[in-house]
């Protein structure tokens, strides 16, 4: 199940970066997530850019490179330079550009819906439930969640 924490991971990335860089901006990543009933940290650090059709629900988040960390030690998880999906209300779906490393396979995390106070990430064959309070600190590329005083720990339950 370790690939759970590496998706939880990944959630917690998604909006941070957009919401520090324009906080008064209606449209930044990160205001835009939360208009969609998702928390803030389902982008990592590093978006450039972020494109989203609202009629469509099509949205892109561009990075400067790619971008992975290690999850407690064990866990990777990578993002693409570019990451789309469809977005609707608590429901992501169509996600391509993030994977997790689970044993020796990439698995594409290609949804994720939000079911009260818990995310659910899918890899298609396979989901798993978990809090959105987790995933309101963002992590960071290179290392995730613990890369410092005070980030860390986040994951610690998991
Ligand atoms: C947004 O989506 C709508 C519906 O699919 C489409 O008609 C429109 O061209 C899109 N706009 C842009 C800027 O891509
Ligand atoms: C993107 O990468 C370039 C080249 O490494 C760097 O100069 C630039 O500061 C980076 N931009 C961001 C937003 O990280």
């Amino acid at each position: 199940m370790g690939w759970r924490i590496i998706i939880i991971y990944l959630s917690a990335i998604l909006l941070c970066v957009s919401a520090h860089k324009h906080p008064n901006k209606p449209n930044s990543p990160y205001e835009a997530m939360q208009q969609y009933k998702f928390p803030a940290g389902l982008l990592p650090e590093g978006v450039t850019s972020y494109t989203l059709n609202e009629s469509s629900g099509e949205f892109s988040a561009h990075l400067n490179g790619s971008c992975s960390f290690t999850l407690e030690n064990s866990y990777e998880l990578q993002y693409k330079p570019v990451i789309k999906g469809l977005i609707s209300q608590g429901w992501l779906k169509k996600l391509s550009g993030v994977s997790v490393k689970v044993v020796l396979l990439w698995l594409d995390v290609v949804e994720v819906k939000r079911n009260g106070a818990s995310l659910e990430f899918s890899v298609g064959f396979k989901s798993a439930d978990f809090p959105v309070e987790n995933f309101e600190e963002c992590p960071r590329c290179g290392c995730g969640f613990d890369c410092g005083s005070g980030n860390g720990g986040v994951l610690e339950n998991w």
